[in-house]
């Protein structure tokens, strides 16, 4: 975590608790944690949610290709900053939760989702929303990844089986603050996304 950037997004938890739901951004141990997976060959990574762009770093560090990133952020200065900071990635400042409604993606198969956004804060109609949208955009063999502060995943066990969904938890670091785990949320099986929000 670069010192110069706890100022600012202390500032925006201060603002707006709920959604940034973290009072610093994340550190380098749940970077790579989160990361571990991506490998240069998987091919375009959705990052939903990725603050001043800790993840984002750490993607390209695994060899992922800036121009293969897409960020969506709904906190406009956070979006701003990583406009700068990475200015030849796609950056969508809108809502995770209107991926499938806007389509703004087509055209677009991704081989990773890597998830910042703070669902622990969110209802289950969101959550699943985001999910819909994610998976619809992923490819059949491609995983979201997902961290949290909690003692397990923060997707619901029934919302993962309604969605033929499964969660598999890829690690934990106390080098984090506070300590965090990582889960790999994909399909049981090869087949497209249910549409979810018509089923709960
Ligand atoms: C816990 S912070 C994580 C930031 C960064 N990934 C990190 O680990 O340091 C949550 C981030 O999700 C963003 N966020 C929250 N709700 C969102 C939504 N519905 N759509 C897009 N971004 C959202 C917040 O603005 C914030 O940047």
């Amino acid at each position: 975590m670069s010192r110069t950037d706890i100022v600012p997004f202390f500032r925006a938890w201060i603002a707006n608790p709920l959604q940034v739901a973290a009072v610093a951004p994340s550190g380098q141990a749940l970077a790579e944690l989160m990361t571990s997976e991506i490998k240069p060959d998987t091919g375009p990574v959705l990052e939903l949610g990725p603050g001043m762009g800790v993840f984002t770093r750490a993607l390209l560090a695994r060899g992922v290709d800036e121009h293969d990133l897409t960020l969506v952020e709904y906190g406009s200065d956070f979006v701003r900053v990583l406009g700068q900071r990475f200015p030849d990635a796609r950056i969508l400042w809108m809502d995770a939760a209107r991926l499938a409604q806007t389509k703004v993606l087509s055209g677009a198969p991704y081989g990773a989702v890597i998830s910042g956004l703070p669902l622990l804060s969110m209802s289950p109609r969101k959550i699943i929303a985001i999910l819909s949208g994610a998976f619809g955009y992923l490819r059949s063999d491609g995983s979201f990844y997902q961290f949290t502060y909690g003692p397990r995943c923060p997707i619901p066990l029934r919302i993962l089986d309604r969605a033929g969904l499964k969660a598999s938890c890829i690690g934990r670091t106390l080098m984090n603050i506070p300590p965090a785990a990582v889960y790999r949320i994909s399909r049981r099986r090869s087949v497209a996304f249910p549409p979810l929000a018509n089923q709960m």
